[in-house]
């Protein structure tokens, strides 16, 4: 039968009608730019029109007060959403050609930022309010052969986000260009409905967009990573949806885990009559999930707590616009850290985000929105709610419910309606239509108010109730929960910034080192910088540290994981310092804006990495005379129960984690160590009390060199196709390489050759320097420098160079 079938689709495939075959692209360069139609600038997509800046208050200042943080009185804020220019209008456009024999083309939008209307040959063919979503336009209607010209308008109002939401195209525009009988990727469905022990069932729907005729039939083929043919079934009775439903059974299969990210691919085959009229492939794994209460969440039937962090959609200095060699350093940065999920807050992600998810093995929780019908900001998705949610569902699901690394959808983010009979309404009317395009993913939702979401019903309702914060409310919201398990849906929001020390050491709801702050005493707080620091003992009012969270996680089978907030440092949001500044980038990064962990990194990974050892040490043991002699708290952060610390040489005594302590269960801290300079060491032991590794640190001499270490997706090249980036950390050390821990000269950057510099960020939330000049000064002695391949391979060369130590340094990477 199987022999039929492929002897079948060879004749098929060779007798193709003359008709349109399936061309796929995606619209990259040739866009043309304006902000008025009167000035144009040549631009590629992926673009965000804002990010250049430069940096002002005056783009985002507002007077309001934010609910969510329990503010009850309005008063003025900066740097919300970023201090970047993305509110007003941008126009694109470009040519797109449409051969003679097309008879079928469309537009697939990744997202557009924002309520982008799209106009083809001067009319009407399509809208989207929401700018985070992904959406199509059917350009049928008004296409001709050859030239057409294609205009999208976009708009961004004031106050209509919490954050940095990024301005213009800034995800992937697809150009698919098809006959006129084709496939409809969004019918296609492949899920695993049985996984036995060497064998799994999946369950295979696919679909035509065209007018049904007679003789239709589908044939798919399985293949593995390998493109071996595992398995094929066929079908001639597509139903009056247009869809045809397929059983697989495949034998021994290769199940997708973060750690076994395995993907087969189905090839979709359309048929009339025996001849082929599209084709298209769609990767997917074979997996399973569950959440119960017997065994909480489970991937494949094995039962794992969650290490997730929330994301942010935006790539630091490179805002909005979507890059994938960004977005693979983002996800392998975590997966080291021993993170397998990431929740993509508070908005739908970009499909280049899941395929790197899918491929690399992240979970994923995708959400949608961060309101519903009440506004958390004036001009937010609010407006567009009632509708277009409905809408906006439909398509983050039709577009993504076949990308494993997706294990749930959530209806949305501390939503005002979660204690109101009205918000039980439109979360159960949400869920359902969840269930109903996708019977086989959970839905949750981030609940920051316990009691009044469980009273009205809202978290009962949920396939999984995620809690947002407030721990301590755990064991009594579970004990009312039918579900019998939760999840911490966002937790930590803990604060720090790379590099900075403050003292004295202090767990603090709400500490903030700047003269405005109440009860501000400069006497007693060194430093008013704007900066938080990272001794990650301080958080917010509506918050805790990531040890408040894991005792739940460790402790109660019930609590089925958790997604930090957050794994990188954003655009927007300064708490503690919304009121302050300059201020204009977040402080609950586990990583900062350039990508560089924090001290709290090392805390994370000594947790969830099962698999390496941690050791590290903080503060930097480079202090001025001032701190000689006082009190300088050390802590490690190991996987490793019991260390001694040494100061050259003297013991600081051998101490053990405490599980009765907030801070000693999962750190190891050294309270009344006194500065001196020289060196730091610290030696852990084993549970069997065996030497097992150690770590020091020295105090930095006078600086002596530029080090560049170089991230690319491939190692150390760059493809030469104009989208590759590569990321230079750029370090001054003193001779032996121990970093100065306090330097801030002022770099300055040259490209030349095969590439173009992209942007630089040094991972400062207070900088104001524009992340795409190339000059930046040093935060705490680093930077990150990010280059662009060109189309032309050959060698790209940076320069870096800096004035005041005299120092410079370069390098080649070869763009290949
Ligand atoms: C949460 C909210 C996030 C972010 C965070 C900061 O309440 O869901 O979007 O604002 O607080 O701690």
């Amino acid at each position: 039968m199987k022999e039929l079938l492929l002897a079948l689709l060879m004749t098929a495939a060779a007798t193709t009608a003359s008709a349109q075959q399936r061309y796929e692209t995606t619209l990259s360069n040739g866009w043309r730019f304006s902000h008025d139609k009167q000035t144009w600038q040549t631009i590629n997509v992926p673009h965000d029109w804002a990010i250049a800046g430069p940096f002002d208050k005056k783009w985002d200042l507002q007077v309001v007060a934010i609910e969510q943080n329990g503010e009850t009185e309005a008063t003025e804020k900066s740097g919300r959403s970023g201090a970047l220019p993305w509110i007003g209008k941008g126009y694109y456009q470009r040519t797109i050609t449409i051969p003679e024999n097309c008879k079928h083309a469309e537009l697939v939008f990744d997202g557009a930022m924002s309520e982008p209307t799209v106009w083809f040959n001067g009319i009407l063919a399509g809208h989207w309010a929401y700018g985070y979503n992904t959406f199509r336009v059917d350009i049928t209607p008004f296409m001709q052969a050859g030239d057409n010209q294609l205009e999208v308008d976009l708009q961004n109002v004031e106050e209509s986000s919490r954050w940095y939401p990024g301005a213009g195209i800034y995800r992937p525009v697809k150009l698919i260009l098809t006959g006129s009988s084709w496939i409809d990727p969004w019918k296609t469905f492949i899920r695993t409905t049985k996984l036995a022990a060497n064998e799994a069932e999946l369950a295979v729907t696919v679909g035509t967009g065209n007018a049904l005729d007679g003789g239709l039939s589908f044939v798919v083929e399985i293949l593995d990573a390998e493109g071996q043919l595992v398995a094929l079934e066929s079908n001639d009775n597509v139903n009056c949806e247009g869809t045809a439903d397929m059983t697989f059974s495949i034998k021994s299969p290769q199940l997708w885990t973060p750690e076994t990210p395995y993907l087969y691919t189905a090839r979709i085959n359309y048929m009339q009559c025996g001849q082929l009229l599209d084709t298209t492939t769609q990767k997917f794994g074979i997996r399973t999930i569950q959440v119960s209460k017997e065994g909480g969440f489970q991937l494949n039937g094995v039962t794992r707590k969650i290490k997730g962090v929330c994301l942010h959609h935006d790539l630091g200095p490179l805002g909005a616009a979507v890059n994938k060699a960004a977005l693979i350093r983002q996800i392998k940065t975590m997966k080291a850290m021993g993170c397998d999920a990431i929740r993509t807050s508070h908005n739908m992600p970009s499909q280049m985000q899941m395929d790197v998810c899918d491929s690399l093995g992240m979970m994923v929780m995708a959400e949608s929105f961060d309101m519903w019908v009440y506004p958390k900001c004036k001009n937010g998705y609010a407006r567009f709610f009632k509708e277009w949610s409905k809408k906006d569902i439909e398509n983050l699901i039709l577009a993504n419910r076949n990308h494993p690394s997706v294990v749930m959808w959530s209806i949305g983010n501390e939503i005002p309606e979660q204690g109101s009979k009205a918000g039980k309404e439109i979360a159960e009317s949400l869920q359902k239509l969840c269930h109903e395009l996708d019977p086989t993913r959970p839905v949750t939702q981030g609940l920051d108010h316990a009691e009044a979401s469980i009273e009205s019903g809202v978290a009962k309702v949920m396939d999984v109730p995620g809690f947002n914060y407030r721990v301590h409310k755990y064991q009594k919201s579970i004990g009312q929960l039918p579900q019998g398990f939760l999840l911490g849906s966002e937790t930590a929001s803990t604060v720090s910034s790379r590099g900075v020390y403050k003292f004295p050491v202090v767990p603090d709801d709400n500490s903030r080192y700047a003269s405005w702050a109440p009860g501000y005493d400069p006497k007693a707080i060194e430093n008013a910088d704007g900066q938080c620091s990272s001794y990650d003992v301080e958080y917010c009012s509506w918050s805790n540290l990531p040890d408040d969270d894991w005792v739940w996680q460790d402790e109660k089978p019930w609590v089925i994981g958790e997604f930090v907030w957050t794994g990188y440092d954003y655009l927007g949001e300064p708490s503690p310092y919304d009121e302050y500044w300059p201020a204009r980038s977040s402080y609950f990064g586990i990583c900062d804006l350039a990508g560089l962990p924090k001290d709290r990194y090392w805390l994370y990974r000594s947790h969830w990495n099962n698999n390496k050892h941690t050791i590290h040490l903080l503060p930097h043991w480079t202090w001025g005379k001032e701190r000689r002699g006082k009190v300088t708290p050390v802590y490690c952060y190991t996987d490793y129960p019991t260390a001694e610390l040494f100061i050259n040489g003297k013991s600081q005594g051998k101490i053990s984690k405490n599980p009765k302590e907030r801070l000693d269960r999962y750190r190891l801290r050294w309270n009344d160590v006194k500065y001196e300079p020289g060196e730091v060491k610290v030696v852990v032991y084993d549970a069997e009390g065996r030497a097992a590794g150690e770590k020091s640190m020295k105090t930095a001499g006078k600086p002596a060199d530029l080090r560049l270490d170089t991230w690319t997706q491939n190692g150390q090249t760059l493809n030469a196709d104009g989208d590759d980036l590569a990321f230079i950390t750029v370090s001054l050390t003193d001779a032996k390489g121990t970093l100065i821990p306090d330097a801030s000269n002022q770099l300055m950057f040259e490209v030349t050759g095969a590439g173009t510099f992209e942007a630089v960020c040094n991972g400062d939330a207070t900088s104001l320097e524009s992340f795409k000049q190339p000059t930046m000064k040093l935060f705490n002695g680093q930077l990150v420098i990010i280059v662009r391949s060109a189309r032309e391979a050959g060698v790209l060369t940076l320069k870096v160079s800096d004035k005041k130590s005299k120092l410079n340094k370069t390098i080649n990477i070869n763009v290949l």
